[in-house]
């Protein structure tokens, strides 16, 4: 029977990976440790597969005393760390919580297990895992003729929240260097699915266009993604903790590069299809172009050749249905949608991002 810790599993990603794995692995435990923050909630552990082998803890990865009584009390072997500060909007507004969970976080934690799972002053037991969750956007950002993203592309974050990513990245590669710490690292590309907080493109998009709020574009909406349907990365994750060589950084994505305005359009689509009775048919004509994101980055785009090649995982769902999807699922949840944006502070962070963003 593994143990194994979760960070920040009450978010978007952590919930849908550990749906995924209580479901498809009958031998192990979870032990999920999240903050509950603004972007967590237990409203995204509802009803869980086996859920009697899911156990969940209220707190912070910056409390080094409550990490080491986590990994002790129960004989944690395996850590996949997803906990973060994750919204580049709220990276600009406000960088200093990025610089706190996601580089010191991610320190606290690899000091935790480092300590934990040492044999003596030179040797760590050679049988447990450390599995860090990143992101593509520490690679920084691409002209439109440049190749994909790979492995070992330079380091170029553009943005608080990338920085930071980046820079925890580099922590974890480094215990694995210096102290023998097995790691593994996967870098991501943009993902959306079930339960993701709809501060995020894709939900914002389905949500407000429901509701006939405008559909507010960043710039002019030619900015390309790589996205990918949440339960790919999920597997990605899984295959790489089972097989992936330690040490080693693998890239998730889905080689997709649709602008950010075809995604919207593409939603504004499947509502129509959808709702044609709404007064709000059709939905594209609730696009309004506003004021850019400062050092917004233009395209991201990934090469999956090395995650492929070596552990054997690949992209399972297409964007069209993946976004079919997603769609449905937000129209079939009104009650979670409810419930996570009748806080007061969801309301407060719409204000304070859009506002001022002049409409042009
Ligand atoms: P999210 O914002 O939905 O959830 C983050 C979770 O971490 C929340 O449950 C929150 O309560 C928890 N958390 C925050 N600070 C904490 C702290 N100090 N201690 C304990 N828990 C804390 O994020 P997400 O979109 O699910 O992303 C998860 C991970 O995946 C992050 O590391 C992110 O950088 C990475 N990632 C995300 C994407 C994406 O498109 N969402 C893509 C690639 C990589
Ligand atoms: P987001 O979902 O915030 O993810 P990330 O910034 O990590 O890529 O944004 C995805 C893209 O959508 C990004 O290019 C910014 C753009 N965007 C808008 O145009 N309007 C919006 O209201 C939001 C939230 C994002």
């Amino acid at each position: 029977m593994k143990n194994i810790m979760v960070t920040g599993g009450a978010g978007f990603i952590g919930s849908n990976f550990i749906r995924f794995l209580l479901a498809a692995e009958p031998d192990l435990n979870i032990y999920n440790l999240d903050l509950l923050t603004y972007a967590g909630s237990l409203e995204n552990l509802k009803r869980l597969p086996n859920s009697d082998r899911h156990h969940f803890i209220e707190g912070d990865i910056c409390d080094r005393d409550l990490v080491k009584k986590v990994l002790s009390e129960n004989d944690i072997d395996l850590v996949v760390h997803f906990a973060a500060e994750t919204h580049v909007d709220r990276s600009i507004l406000g960088p200093e919580a990025f610089i706190r969970t996601n580089i010191r976080g991610t320190f606290i934690l690899l000091e935790a297990v480092r300590k934990y799972w040492k044999i003596d002053s030179r040797k760590i037991r050679p049988d447990v895992h450390f599995h860090h969750i990143s992101t593509d956007e520490v690679y920084g950002t691409l002209a439109s003729d440049e190749p994909a993203f790979s492995e070992d592309h330079q380091i170029s974050p553009n943005s608080p929240y990338a920085a930071s990513k980046a820079a925890s990245d580099h922590l974890v590669r480094s215990y694995f260097h210096t102290y023998g710490l097995p790691i593994t690292i996967t870098n991501c590309s943009n993902n959306y699915g079930p339960n993701q907080f709809p501060e995020k493109l894709i939900p914002l998009m389905i949500l407000n266009a429901i509701e006939g709020k405008p559909l507010p574009i960043y710039g002019d909406g030619r900015q390309i993604r790589d996205w990918l349907y949440v339960e790919d990365h999920c597997r990605a994750i899984w295959t790489v903790v089972q097989s992936g060589k330690k040490g080693e950084t693998y890239n998730v994505g889905r080689e997709n590069q649709p602008t950010n305005l075809e995604i919207v359009q593409e939603i504004c689509r499947i509502l129509d299809r959808d709702l044609p009775d709404s007064q709000f048919t059709p939905h594209e004509n609730l696009i309004v172009y506003v004021t850019d994101r400062p050092g917004h980055d233009r395209r991201y785009a990934m090469n999956i050749n090395k995650i492929i090649g070596e552990v054997e995982w690949n992209p399972q769902v297409n964007l069209k249905d993946g976004l079919e999807l997603t769609v449905a699922w937000y129209r079939e949840n009104s009650d979670w949608v409810k419930k996570i944006r009748d806080q007061q502070e969801y309301q407060s962070w719409m204000e304070n991002n859009y506002h001022d963003r002049s409409i042009s």
